[in-house]
């Protein structure tokens, strides 16, 4: 350590004499750059040999005024509390440099420095096989899911162009019905994954629980009666608002009853329920039913796109409700009993009522 780093270092405060030597050979051996600034005398102090490496053993690099501009850009223009003991990087000849600068009594700066180029390349490798695993998954199933109706398409009408001269019009017309059905899936499947970016930006407000269950009742309970299923609703005393953004609960909502209503087309007296309940700062909202269930099995692929056992499902719905829960910071729970029937638990961000007792 320099003379005049010795003398300043010397920690009157103990009154115990450092063994400078001790502590020089310390910051030597870190693994970490150590740089000290004299910010009365305007010099550079100390430097361990790890800074010393990062800025090449360049002298004229490692000079206080060059590590000033280089490192504390902001020095003259900001009060200290605003930039000592933060985290700043640094592009520096194709590198990236983590640091920290540190004031002590007023008089030093000591900036710790670090060399994250491989640690920030490490990040962004994982960063990017984690998302082209994920989009690799949804690139294959909506190639299968784009892929059958087209197929069948092509089917279709090269099959109406073999045999267009012996064909009724009835018989064409049927072809070509057959080929629109399958036109009619794939809009279908691009309107799927259309919901599921829409909502990017949920407009948050306080929704009363009451009033949006018993409206999104009104609105199914006449295709639900159509198909002989009767619905209920149970909401807690304590409940009264939620935070969520109406449409997405809408969607939500929407996609978990056509569900439940789907589980429900082999059971006598089909019921679904919607319920609400105040936990702590959360309301849950469950729609139950008496339907089908779902096997243990199939209860861990249940948000993994494109899983489905019906015929003409897509397999997105219960992953883009759950994306959405997300977005209003809720989470989901599914249970099922097999034969039993199946309740499907959200929670969102509610209200209590003043007076309520729970
Ligand atoms: N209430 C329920 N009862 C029984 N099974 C269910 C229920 N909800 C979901 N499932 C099962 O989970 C699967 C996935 O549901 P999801 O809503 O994600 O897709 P889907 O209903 O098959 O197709 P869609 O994209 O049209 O909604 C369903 O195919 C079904 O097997
Ligand atoms: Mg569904």
């Amino acid at each position: 350590m320099p003379d005049a780093a010795k003398e300043k270092f010397s920690p009157a405060d103990t009154g115990k004499k450092l063994d400078h030597s001790m502590y020089a050979s310390i910051m030597e051996t870190l693994d970490l750059g150590i740089v000290i600034l004299n910010l009365e005398t305007s010099r550079l102090i100390f430097k361990n040999r790890v800074a010393a490496e990062i800025f090449h053993n360049n002298q004229s690099l490692l000079e206080y005024h060059n590590i000033m501009s280089l490192l504390l850009t902001d020095y003259a223009s900001k009060p200290a509390s605003e930039i000592f003991g933060k985290n700043y990087t640094l592009h520096f000849k194709n590198r990236l440099l983590g640091y920290t600068p540190y004031i002590a009594s007023d008089s030093f700066i000591w900036i710790i420095i670090r060399d994250i180029t491989e640690r920030s390349r490490l990040e962004s490798i994982a960063e990017a096989v984690n998302s082209m695993d994920n989009i690799s998954y949804v690139f294959s199933g909506i190639r299968h899911e784009l892929g059958n109706p087209i197929n069948s398409i092509k089917m279709t009408l090269s099959v109406l162009k073999r045999n267009l001269a012996e064909y009724s019009p009835d018989a064409v017309e049927k072809y070509v019905d057959r080929a629109m059905t399958e036109i009619s899936r794939v809009e279908f499947l691009l309107q799927a994954l259309k919901s599921f970016s829409i909502f990017e930006n949920p407009e948050l407000q306080s929704i009363d629980a009451d009033e949006f269950i018993t409206r999104f009742i009104s609105l199914v309970e006449n295709d639900l009666r159509q198909s002989g299923i009767s619905i209920g609703k149970a909401i807690d005393p304590g409940v009264t608002t939620i935070i969520a953004d109406p449409r997405l609960l809408h969607q939500v909502m929407l996609n978990l009853i056509t569900n439940a209503s789907d589980a429900l087309k082999d059971t006598q007296q089909p019921k679904i329920n919607i319920r609400a309940a105040q936990h702590n700062s959360l309301v849950a909202l469950i729609v139950e039913d008496n339907g089908c269930g779902i096997s243990r099995e199939a209860q861990a692929s249940l948000f993994k796109p494109f899983y489905t056992t019906k015929p003409r499902g897509t397999g997105l719905g219960l992953m883009i409700a759950l994306k959405m829960v997300t977005l209003m910071q809720g989470n989901m729970e599914i249970k099922s009993v097999k034969n039993k029937g199946t309740r499907v638990t959200f929670f969102i961000p509610g209200g209590r009522k003043k007076n309520a007792q729970s």
